[in-house]
């Protein structure tokens, strides 16, 4: 059975009659960019998290890159970020105009560890933007005290948590402001690139509305930048939302299901969530010494798997400049070589899931069989015994699915 990492194609399926209709309307409107769609997204989107405001925008790193502009950076002014996330959270912090200065995480979450932040403080620092990493919300009660106590304003990158919570309350309302994706492969996802920005202030709401539509419509009062959600974007999203608890819950219990599988093959470690969060598992990320072998063996038997991401931000050659050692963030330095995410959209079945938990196990099987130089356990396998269950599994697979789509590189 292949398995793919995110299947877009079978979530279009099960809502292609609204999706059509929704496409059809936009283009019977003419209404490609604002129009109906988008006001009643913003209106919704802002709803569903009971936020004052949501300005749309063209993708979560221009999100970001309001959301920064809004709150202002001059020359030399430091925004604290995480060093493990995607560099859309870093790349918009230069762009803006400030400096990048990374945290490292808590080993049990990947999320910034606030325990560190303090430490990075100084009187150029302005801002702190932590990321609910993976669909994990960061420890927002110590992140805000901190920000308070030090008078800087905090942006959640929320692209990968559409309704996380932490202690019960949605992601995105703790900071000033808090950034969406809806990139296609994001636990609410658009048919193109598609984000927002959300705040409940009045003020900043007015001017990054202004900023994404070029200073103004009709009364440049600033220089801007044209970033805008187009209809069918919006169209699409309007039709999504709706199915977004049910997929939210059916992505947990896919987690839950691969906790019991995994716990205790091998090495692995499975996620955390630390206390009071409620995890959306955007991506179900595990943990092994064995990793570059493991995603081997599972690409050799049909499962995709993906690395997010190959470095810690730090890491990578465009921060070079900073010269960082791999001793100032041990965590995620360390987590670089042992993470791997796992398939995981909420059309998966109850058989893929137990067909990717069956690889893992033979995966650790072969790797224990190899170092102690017995036969393959495949063969024991397919004569059942201990992994009968596996066996069954496998003899009920699928022989034929889609390759996993490009947009499951994020
Ligand atoms: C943590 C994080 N921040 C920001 C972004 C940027 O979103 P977009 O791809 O919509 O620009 C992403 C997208 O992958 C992300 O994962």
């Amino acid at each position: 059975m292949k398995i793919p990492f995110v299947d877009l194609h079978a979530q279009y399926l099960s809502i292609k009659p609204q999706i059509d209709a929704a496409i059809a309307e936009v283009i019977g409107q003419s209404a490609f960019i604002r129009g109906p769609q988008v006001d009643s997204f913003e209106r919704v989107w802002s709803a569903t998290l009971g936020v004052k405001h949501c300005v749309s925008c063209a993708n979560g790193t221009d999100a970001l890159y309001i959301a920064i502009r809004a709150l202002g950076l001059k020359p030399g002014d430091e925004v604290i970020t995480s060093a493990h996330s995607w560099i859309s959270t870093s790349e918009t912090i230069t762009q803006a105009g400030g400096k990048v200065v990374f945290c490292d995480t808590d080993n049990e979450t990947f999320t910034i560890d606030p325990a560190l932040i303090e430490r990075k403080i100084n009187p150029a620092t302005k801002g702190i933007i932590p990321v609910h990493l993976y669909g994990q919300p960061a420890d927002m009660d110590a992140i805000m005290a901190i920000a308070r106590k030090h008078n800087l304003w905090v942006i959640e990158d929320c692209a990968q948590a559409h309704l996380a919570r932490y202690k019960g309350k949605f992601v995105g309302t703790f900071g000033n402001a808090a950034t969406f994706s809806f990139y296609p492969g994001k636990n609410l996802g658009a048919y193109g690139d598609a984000g927002c920005i959300v705040t409940n202030d009045d003020r900043l709401a007015q001017w990054m509305a202004a900023f994404a539509r070029h200073g103004g419509k009709g009364d440049h009062v600033i220089e801007g930048m044209n970033s805008r959600l187009d209809g069918l974007q919006a169209a699409i999203l309007n039709v999504k939302l709706p199915h977004l608890p049910r997929w939210t819950d059916a992505r947990r219990k896919i987690a839950a299901r691969y906790d019991e599988l995994l716990t205790g093959l091998g090495d692995i470690i499975t996620p955390k969530v630390g206390p009071e969060r409620d995890h959306v598992y955007h991506l179900y990320v595990v943990r092994t010494e064995k990793r570059d072998a493991l995603r081997k063996y599972l690409t050799d038997a049909g499962v995709a798997t993906l690395l997010n991401y190959s470095k810690a931000l730090p890491f990578y050659p465009a921060y070079a400049y900073l010269g960082h050692q791999p001793a100032d963030f041990p965590v995620a330095h360390t987590n670089q070589s042992r993470i791997l995410s796992l398939p995981i959209y909420p059309e998966m079945t109850d058989e893929m899931i137990g067909s990717v938990g069956c690889a893992i196990k033979d995966a650790f099987d072969h790797f224990a069989a190899s170092s102690s130089g017995e036969r393959r356990p495949e063969l024991r396998i397919n004569n059942a015994g201990p992994s009968a269950e596996c066996a069954a599994a496998r003899s009920s697979q699928c022989t034929s699915h889609r390759s996993a789509p490009s947009v499951a590189k994020q």
